[in-house]
């Protein structure tokens, strides 16, 4: 079957990574239509469009979209995120966000195997919020969390789902309950409800703070986790920074009932540092989409693609050597 994959390359070390991730999804043997799509930091600039309308409906009519990294360090910090990668996300309705970690070469490396499911459309990223009489002395600011119970529920049950289907089956509920006692409570309340239809998973419970502690004393006591928008933003660069480093996480943005397109991309961003350097890692793009691969049907193919990235210790070089490399080993 031919897939039509929505390619968004973006900004930065993005369009180099991307590239990789095609080059080992084309020697996987998988057979695909790329349309790529020129959306980010330099459109905007070049032309003042983020993501028009008719754009969003073409991505909408994919089967799957790869999208390399947004942000500009000459774009006003938010625009391309909120614009683009939180557009999409609340548009295509990716309520999930998996981005899973496992031991690689890092100074923290201490038999990491596990999964963030962070919920992704809700809590402060909804937006709620403003301000009052800005740039004046008494200015206020305010930023709501949004929780809603169905949006809440549909993501622990989906960790729940992962939970069973893993080994271990264990599932672990981040939140910061004894502060945030509204949604918090609301969390809670959801997580014990679900729970209870699955008696064969065992849950536990971390404050947030708590959590950032044995991420990196302890991580191997991890299996699913599951947490809300924002603290699945900071927990999972920290669960990248303690398994194979940033530059081998990956993530996959779901919409688990198929009514468009999901979304996969590396954790990172646009790095403008080091981009046209050679020196970003494709692994986390490599591993983004093979998670695509997996979503759309091609599970033998992207078995083979994570075999071959979680054996490619040995391969050092520049971002197009290692895609190259990894690519003759799929
Ligand atoms: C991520 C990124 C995004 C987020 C930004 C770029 C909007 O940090 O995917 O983790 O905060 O979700
Ligand atoms: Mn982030």
């Amino acid at each position: 079957m031919k897939h039509r994959l929505a390619i968004l390359p973006g900004d930065g070390i993005g369009t180099e990574v991307t590239a990789e991730a095609l080059k080992v999804v084309g020697a996987a043997g998988v057979d695909y239509e790329a349309v790529p799509f020129d959306l980010g930091g330099e459109r905007y600039l070049r032309t003042g469009e983020v993501l028009p309308d008719s754009v969003l409906e073409e991505i909408r009519a994919t089967d799957a979209i790869l999208m390399g990294a947004m942000g500009h360090p000459d774009v006003a910090p938010g625009v391309l995120e909120r614009g683009i990668i939180l557009r999409l996300r609340f548009a295509l309705d990716l309520y999930v966000n998996v981005r899973p970690f496992r031991a690689g070469p890092s100074a923290f490396n201490n038999g990491v195997d596990m999964t963030v499911i962070r919920e992704n459309t809700e809590g402060t990223y909804a937006g709620e919020g403003g301000f009052l009489r800005k740039d004046t002395p008494h200015e206020v600011a305010t930023q709501g969390s949004l929780n809603t119970r169905m949006g809440v529920e549909r993501c622990i049950r989906f960790a729940f789902d992962l939970a069973r289907s893993r080994e271990r089956h264990h599932l672990t509920l981040v939140h910061k309950t004894n502060v945030l006692t509204f949604a918090g409570d609301l969390w809670q309340r959801a997580f014990d409800a679900v729970a209870a239809e699955y008696p064969d998973v065992a849950t536990g419970y971390h404050h947030v703070d708590a959590a950032c502690i044995y991420f990196v004393a302890e991580p191997g006591r991890y299996d699913v986790i599951v947490t809300d928008n924002l603290f699945g933003d900071i927990l999972t660069d920290l669960g990248g920074a303690v398994s194979g480093g940033i530059g081998r996480a990956a993530s996959a943005n779901l919409n688990p009932a198929r009514t468009g397109p999901s979304l996969f991309e590396p954790v990172h961003g646009s790095a403008p540092d080091i981009a046209g350097t050679g020196q970003a890692d494709p692994r986390a793009a490599i591993v983004s989409a093979a998670m695509l691969l997996d979503f759309v049907g091609e599970s033998e193919a992207a078995a083979r693609v994570f075999k071959a990235v979680s054996g490619s210790d040995d391969v050092t070089g520049t971002t197009s050597d290692i895609g190259s490399k990894i690519a003759e080993r799929v």
